[in-house]
């Protein structure tokens, strides 16, 4: 898992809807004193509404072309010791997934589909979910993403029974060890 040189030396999360990536980026956040970004936020702040909405009125694709955009300006703003947390969907563009190694060290946080429909259930703010098959959603989504999400990050953590402060833990020896290569 050795760094290419230059390597900048943030920490992305990527994983699944409910796999724990904004909750895990403000406990490293925390841990780090290194500012949280969430790709999310960047592309709901750029479009002044809800991502609910987005998808409701100009649909995935216009979602999905926002969601580059925002990764390539943050490349450009080159960020370094940030944490960036990203959209379960962001590794399905392979421009996208270039980036997010260029940025630093990526980790996909692990989630099993029962975990993810305990966390998913009650939130209508999912457009993917909100549909009367969600456990079907969850499965066919999850095997579509399987290898994008394993070729994308350096390091995967399985996080079914580990508390946020553990998976942090976890997550910061495995860094130091990839920053240090
Ligand atoms: C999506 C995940 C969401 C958000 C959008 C699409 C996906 O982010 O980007 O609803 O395709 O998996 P979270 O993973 O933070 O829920």
């Amino acid at each position: 898992m050795a760094r290419p040189s230059k390597t900048p030396k943030n920490i992305i999360l990527i994983g699944f809807m409910g796999s724990g990536k904004s909750s895990i980026a403000r406990e490293l956040s925390h841990t780090l004193g290194y500012p949280a970004v969430d790709t999310d936020g960047l592309i709901v702040e750029r479009a002044g509404r809800p991502i609910r909405e987005i998808f409701e009125q100009e649909g995935e694709d216009t979602f999905r072309d926002l969601e580059s955009t925002t990764l390539r300006k943050l490349e450009e703003s080159r960020p370094s010791r940030h944490i960036i947390a990203t959209g379960g969907g962001v590794i399905g563009r392979p421009e996208n997934c270039s980036i997010l190694r260029r940025l630093g060290f990526v980790v996909w946080l692990v989630v099993s589909a029962e975990e993810i429909i305990k966390r998913t259930s009650k939130s209508r703010e999912r457009p993917l979910l909100n549909n009367n098959d969600q456990r079907g959603t969850i499965d066919r989504l999850l095997l579509e993403r399987h290898d994008l999400y394993r070729n994308t990050a350096h390091q995967a953590i399985e996080t079914d029974g580990l508390t946020f402060p553990e998976i942090t833990a976890g997550i910061l020896e495995s860094a130091r060890y990839f920053f240090a290569g």
